[in-house]
């Protein structure tokens, strides 16, 4: 029974305000959460309520801890933690907007995530085995983001993420380890051709390296994947985000120094993919073109991902599985803003074939529910970053020590997608 709930103010790796909120049961149960926050966000993402005054530039979130405090807490103590969803639908109703924007899906998250922690520690059970229960053994394969480009570092990609996949690695915690000696080696590799000034890193951990060219960056990979001494695209395979929205302005894709309709930015993706071995490709065309992903899904014979497309919403993942658009879902909490309804995402994409990662966003905290969930979910993915920077790094080691103290785990490897 959950006996107080207390929220605050507190901040993120890039510095800038966000909910934290604790709950606490009669049972002796604790839970604590925080939420991330993204910057290259989709239009049709819950609403992270900021309350606009001077202070910290505008985004304090006062407001939303204010609403956790006088207007969810009333409403939630006393309730069983372990009714997360009914606890999720008093907020939803609440609420009462289709986009949070009242109370904030960032005040309602943080109590949504809270609870779910409450409840696995009054019952003294890891949250992935509260929320997945004893058949969540999927060690996912991590998409690390070495290289930061678009709104996430101050160079001119125009794509916003190039990632590598330890496919070959047995356990996460070798995946982690490979990623880690990798992003070394691209470290040393990036220095001698761009000097040090280059070796700074973006939001994410990744490097930031001035280039101008996806290709710039795929051979930075390539490279170094093999001086660490792994087979590339066979240990290691890569994954983008091209987040293409960012660059996506009065009707063409602004890429390269060219102008490109969809036709053309399709051919592009193609030409990587034959060179490089590119096995995802996220975003690849603007948040509502769902008719580009259907058709680079049919064309192209990799992983599509939906990020700023679904938003983690049931309905519009509903209409992308309808076009055939796509074939993975990107599962932000924060996107939708509770942890029942991404919940629900994700089965809507299992039921459907299609496969689910769990991503953090570019703002992120110590928090690390979203390891948990990769777990408990058997996602077989997760996109939390480089194998750098505390707020990426706190969701790897909590995914080792998941490992470790499952002992008998299923890595996901080549099949990320479908690891059953
Ligand atoms: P964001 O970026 O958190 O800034 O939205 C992450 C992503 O696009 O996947
Ligand atoms: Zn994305």
């Amino acid at each position: 029974e959950i006996k107080d709930i207390v929220a605050r103010e507190v901040i993120d790796s890039r510095g800038n305000p966000t909910v934290e909120v604790e709950v606490i049961t009669k049972g002796k149960g604790y839970g604590s959460a925080i939420v991330p926050s993204g910057a290259s966000t989709g239009t049709h993402e819950a609403l992270e309520l900021r309350d606009k005054e001077q202070r910290f530039g505008g985004k304090g979130v006062l407001m939303a801890v204010e609403n956790v405090n006088s207007i969810i807490k009333p409403e939630i103590i006393g309730y069983d933690a372990r009714m997360q969803r009914e606890i999720d639908n008093i907020m939803i109703e609440l609420d009462g907007t289709p986009n949070k924007s009242k109370l904030g899906a960032n005040a309602i998250l943080a109590v949504s995530l809270a609870v779910a922690k409450a409840a696995a520690s009054t019952a003294k059970i890891p949250l992935y085995k509260y929320l997945g229960g004893f058949n969540s053994f999927v060690m996912p394969v991590p998409m690390m983001n070495v290289i930061n480009g678009g709104k996430h570092a101050g160079n001119d990609l125009d794509l916003q993420e190039f990632m590598i996949m330890p496919v070959g690695a047995l356990s996460i915690s070798e995946a982690v380890r490979m990623g880690s000696e990798v992003y070394h080696v691209l470290k040393k590799v990036i220095e001698e051709k761009y000097g040090k000034n280059a070796i700074n890193v973006g939001d994410e951990g990744g490097f930031a390296p001035p280039l101008k060219t996806s290709r710039e960056a795929l051979d930075l990979l390539t490279e170094s994947v093999k001086k660490a001494g792994y087979e590339c695209g066979e240990d290691i395979v890569f994954a983008l985000d091209a987040a293409a929205s960012e660059f996506y302005k009065d009707g063409y894709y602004h890429v390269e120094g060219k102008k490109l309709n969809r036709e053309e930015l399709l051919n592009y993706y193609k030409a990587l993919v034959e060179e490089y071995p590119i096995v995802s490709i996220e975003d690849p065309f603007h948040e509502e073109d769902f008719e580009g992903f259907t058709i680079i899904t049919k064309e192209l014979d990799i992983q599509i991902v939906g990020d700023d497309i679904f938003v983690t919403n049931v309905e519009r993942l509903r209409k992308g599985i309808e076009m055939k658009a796509g074939n993975a879902l990107l599962l932000k909490v924060n996107q939708i803003g509770t942890l029942s309804e991404a919940i629900d995402a994700a089965n809507l994409a299992f039921r459907n074939g299609y496969g689910v990662i769990v991503s953090h966003r570019s703002g992120e905290t110590e928090d690390t529910t979203i390891a948990d969930l990769a777990v408990a979910l058997n996602s077989g993915q997760i996109k939390t970053g480089a194998p750098a920077r505390g707020e990426r790094t706190a969701k790897y080691n909590q995914l080792i020590r998941i490992e470790q103290e499952l002992g008998i785990t299923k890595y996901a490897g080549k099949k990320f997608r479908c690891p059953f």
